[in-house]
């Protein structure tokens, strides 16, 4: 069996998004380790928001463990969008640089798409510029950037169809969200492995029915535990996208009440129904910043050709 998967005790088996994305930081390392000029990754960063903090911290300290070039722009909150799309546009022009990320959300008043249409394509290490939208939705996935969160979640399904000998092509996959950042990217990244691929979200008739349907059940909705054990058919691969705050039980040692972190899927009864499951936290999580550093290397390896 595939090191990515796991026993949990239960019916499912866990599909472990930590040890599948230390595998990727550790490709891009050594692939790294022998460039004649190290990968540049710039992100930037306005305002002081606690969450983007922290990921952007962390999004840093895997650059510098890949042997990237590293550089992080601390901007206040009271940066114009002028100042910012002047500060992209000198990014862009940087040979240095081969990734560019804008941590969102942006403080009120910066209009984040006219931000996000500055980036040079080339350097959209998010993937989030509607060229590299486009050329995902044309399925051409050789010449785009795309979404680190999604990308990571396929890299989980392939690994987990793989071990659980399963076939992508002609499954039946159903997203539960239709986000640009998730949802339409993971449509895409599906169809691509000829998957029969629904979209669901709030307004879809029948929720409950249409996840059943799925043998490849994706939930990217941001809403805690919404996807009970009854959604899911039974032996489904279930990817959770979900990271959600929620309180827990008692007080930590400063005294404030305890949270949890829950994904959108109830994991508990989802153990006991599904073939393969993704837990929050350690599951898709880990593989964004595995996959941003991997966007990263291909755009440097692009631009060195
Ligand atoms: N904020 C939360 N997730 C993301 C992400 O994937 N990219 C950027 N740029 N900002 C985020």
């Amino acid at each position: 069996m595939s090191e990515i998967i796991k026993p949990s005790g239960k019916k499912a088996l866990l599909i472990d998004g930590k040890a599948a994305s230390a595998a990727v930081l550790a490709r891009v390392a050594a692939e790294t380790a022998n460039l004649a000029h190290k990968p540049g990754l710039a992100v930037v960063l306005v305002g002081e928001d606690p969450a983007s903090q922290v990921y952007v911290k962390s999004k840093g300290k895997a650059a510098k463990e890949c042997g990237f070039h590293s550089v992080q722009h601390d901007l206040p909150a009271t940066t114009t969008q002028a100042q910012l799309i002047a500060l992209v546009e000198s990014l862009n022009a940087d040979p240095a640089i081969h990734g560019i990320l804008v941590q969102l959300p942006l403080p009120k008043g910066i209009d984040s798409s006219k931000v996000l249409e500055t980036i040079a394509p080339e350097k959209d290490v998010d993937g989030f510029h509607p060229v590299n939208v486009g050329l995902l939705s044309a399925g051409l996935t050789e010449r785009a950037l795309v979404p680190c969160t999604p990308a990571g979640a396929m890299l989980l399904i392939q690994q987990a169809a793989k071990a659980l000998g399963r076939d992508i092509s002609g499954a039946e996959a159903v997203i539960v969200g239709r986000s640009n950042i998730v949802g339409k990217p993971m449509a895409q990244l599906l169809l691509a492995q000829n998957a029969t691929v629904t979209v669901a979200h709030s307004r879809t008739k029948d929720l409950p029915a249409v996840a059943r349907r799925a043998d490849i059940l994706v939930a990217a909705v941001g809403r805690p535990e919404m996807i009970r054990g009854d959604w899911i058919k039974p032996g489904a691969l279930v990817i959770d996208v979900g990271i959600n705050r929620v309180p827990g039980e008692g007080l930590n040692a400063q005294g404030q009440p305890k949270t949890r972190l829950v994904g959108d899927v109830a994991l508990q009864e989802a153990l006991d129904v599904a073939g393969a499951i993704t837990p929050v936290p350690g599951g898709v999580g880990p593989m964004t910043i595995a996959l941003l550093m991997s966007n990263t290397l291909q755009a440097a390896k692009r631009a060195a050709l």
